[in-house]
């Protein structure tokens, strides 16, 4: 029985050395280097080259180094009878509140305007918002969504969140289902992005759903690039209904050199890291899930193949 780490974008190195202290005499190789396909049992993968996943046919469990798992649902077929499964992390959640935190807080005080003052050596205050009168809208409330939400809502901002199924949350409030969207959309001067990818979640941040954001909105992608309509983004910064954009994730990673975002003064880009997986305390729970499947007890955080998170 092996494991076989398949990364792309991700080196497998130093998980395989933190693995192999922790999971002492048990074989883990890093793809393509493996010398008997039959003897892999679990798959540790972060965007898996297309298919691979077939030439291990005793296939028991399909890890995620990170939170999502969409790198590997679109990438492989994986047979039903496989578990798939992912990181969830405190680690996570508190990387991923302070980076909103620092994206909304400078928002509002204006940062980058004052940012772009300073070249200009031109001294201007300007008018700025304050926490109790800025409305938050969250859409997506995992184990991630859930924990940011409650932070802002402690906060005292006002917080509004969207999840597909029936969620509550103190100092939240929170819709659900198609029909709540709009309730969340619908005055609200930030909008936060922390949902999956799925089929239905896939260009959610469209010009028809952020034109209801409050005039002057504001959008903070962590999700997914396949969320947002990058045109429709354009077009809001444009015609000033949206004030500005903070982005993490994008359709194409690293983002190529020629894309209008990098030069476009409204849009701070960070390079997919607001919430990186903690190699330390992330493996912990890829050590317990392959001792799991040996015990054949319940496994951690598995995910629904159909719902796809
Ligand atoms: C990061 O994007 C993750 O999926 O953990």
């Amino acid at each position: 029985m092996s494991i076989v780490i398949c990364f792309t974008n991700k080196a497998p190195e130093p998980w395989k050395e933190v693995l192999q202290t922790k999971l002492k005499g048990v074989d883990i190789e890093i793809y393509p280097k493996v010398k008997d396909p039959q003897r892999v049992i679990f798959a540790l993968c972060w965007k898996p080259q297309p298919k691979i996943l077939a030439q291990f046919p005793n296939l028991k469990v399909v890890q995620s180094v990170g939170a999502s798992v969409e790198h590997i649902t679109q990438s492989q077929n994986l047979p039903a009878a496989c578990f798939l499964t992912r990181i969830v992390d405190q680690q996570l959640s508190e990387d991923m509140f302070e980076y909103i935190l620092t994206g909304v807080m400078s928002h509002l005080k204006r940062f980058s305007d004052y940012h772009r003052d300073k070249k200009q050596k031109h001294w201007n205050q300007k008018p700025y918002k304050t926490i109790n009168n800025t409305s938050i809208g969250i859409l997506g409330l995992g184990s991630i969504g859930a924990y940011v939400a409650t932070k802002f809502g402690q906060l005292g901002f006002k917080v509004k969140a969207w999840s597909r199924s029936e969620k509550h949350i103190e100092n939240v409030s929170c819709f659900w289902g198609e029909n709540g969207l709009g309730n969340v959309l619908d005055s609200t001067d930030i909008l936060i992005n922390i949902l999956p990818l799925t089929t239905e979640t896939a260009d959610i941040l469209n010009l028809q759903n952020l034109e209801q954001l409050n005039k002057n909105g504001y959008l903070i992608n962590v999700g997914r690039g396949e969320h947002l309509v990058e045109s429709d983004l354009l077009t809001l910064l444009e015609n000033e209904h949206l004030s500005g954009a903070l982005l993490d994730v994008f359709r194409t990673e690293p983002l190529p050199e020629q894309h209008p975002f990098w030069q476009h003064e409204k849009i701070k880009i960070t390079p997919h890291i607001a919430a990186i997986t903690n190699l330390g305390t992330a493996s912990n729970i890829v050590v317990a899930n392959y001792e799991n499947l040996l015990k054949g007890e319940e496994l951690l955080n598995v995910v629904s193949l159909k719902k796809g998170y």
